[in-house]
């Protein structure tokens, strides 16, 4: 039989200090009323002296500790963000000094909100192939230092924080079973961040214009997002012949409980077999699905051989599912 990945270990880190809606109608012309209605988020974390990669070494410390893996056992370092420390080197190589990680290779990944899930489309990949037999895979973020603080339409979506698994070669019928990657360019302006690179590298100008926060096109990008995902999820179901009746769970991406709500009303799936954490984080972008299924393994909502339909969907644009039978 052919290798699988499997999930072997999970973890998630965010920063202490919460922002609440009451704490943002102080700064921009908001209420909780609206936020709350509009996206479901009512608090979010920010990280304070804290950047990318120290979140990824909490998260990843406490997915080896589940996994029962040692850093210098893992043979690839995956990061998925799009707020790393720096351009160059990679967050990936920064949290591989940090956890003293031996012979392994580091690279990040960027496909904004749907980082984890390409990121785990390619550790699967590396696994499936034979060429490797132990992957860390983290989702981070810290997008709270990439918003407009004064932009009401956006400041109040984003949160901070990680989310971490280990996956690790199996040859049974439990683990990934499919991974599905798409994106559309045509929209990339939606959602992006303009400054910083080299169409527009950092100059006063690009700062006095705030070119080096996050721009979106909220209203535009919630109807392609609802449009998507219900295509997405049949699409995946259908091509593993899973009935939606026989998921355990759904953990989707966080960006607004109203897109979480429509993709599984189209799968006729009841709130509670859904995991939701945009409530208390925000959209955290690429750590939202692993901070959520963190969550669900530990709070032990899903169970061996359950199947879980992971999905997401953000700049690009980008939109990505997995199957897992776990
Ligand atoms: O994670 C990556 C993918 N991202 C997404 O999927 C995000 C998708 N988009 C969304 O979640 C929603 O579009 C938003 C939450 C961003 C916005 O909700 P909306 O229902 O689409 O609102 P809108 O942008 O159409 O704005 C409605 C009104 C506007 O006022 P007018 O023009 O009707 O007078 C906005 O100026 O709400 C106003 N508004 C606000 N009011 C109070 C926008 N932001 C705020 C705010 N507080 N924070």
């Amino acid at each position: 039989m052919r290798f699988r990945s499997r999930i072997t270990g999970t973890g998630s880190y965010v920063p202490e200090q919460v922002l609440t809606n009451f704490d943002l109608e102080k700064r921009v012309d908001t209420t909780d009323e609206w936020i709350t209605e509009r996206t479901g988020i009512k608090e979010r974390r920010i990280a304070g002296e804290e950047t990318t990669s120290d979140l990824c070494l909490e998260a990843s410390k406490r997915a080896l500790q589940a996994a029962g893996v040692k850093p210098g056992e893992v043979d690839l370092i995956i990061v998925a963000t799009m707020s790393g420390d720096m351009p160059m080197p990679s967050t990936a190589s920064i949290l591989h000094k940090k956890l003293c990680a031996k012979n392994s290779g580091a690279f990040d990944v960027n496909a904004a909100c749907s980082g984890f899930l390409y990121g785990l489309s390619v550790a699967d990949n590396f696994i499936r192939s034979g060429a490797m037999k132990r992957i860390l895979l983290v989702g981070a973020e810290v997008m709270s230092r990439f918003v407009d603080w004064q932009d009401r339409s956006t400041c109040v979506l984003f949160g901070d924080g990680a989310g971490a698994v280990v996956l690790e070669r199996t040859r049974g019928q439990r683990g990934i079973l499919s991974t599905h990657l798409y994106s559309d360019g045509n929209m990339w302006d939606y959602i992006c961040l303009p400054g910083g690179g080299a169409s527009h590298p950092p100059t006063a100008k690009t700062v006095k214009d705030k070119m080096h926060v996050v721009k979106m096109k909220g209203n535009e990008t919630f109807k392609v997002a609802v449009r998507t995902l219900e295509k997405l999820v049949t699409d995946t179901l259908k091509e593993n012949n899973i009935r939606p009746s026989e998921l355990a769970m759904i953990i989707p991406h966080q960006a607004n409980l109203r897109i979480i709500k429509a993709t599984a009303e189209r799968l006729h799936m009841p709130m509670s077999k859904v995991a939701v954490n945009v409530d208390r984080y925000g959209n955290t972008s690429s750590a939202s699905i692993p901070i959520a299924l963190d969550e669900v393994v530990r709070e032990e909502r899903i169970k061996k051989d359950d199947y879980v339909l992971l999905e997401a969907f953000g700049a690009g644009l980008t939109w990505a599912s997995a199957l897992i039978k776990w």
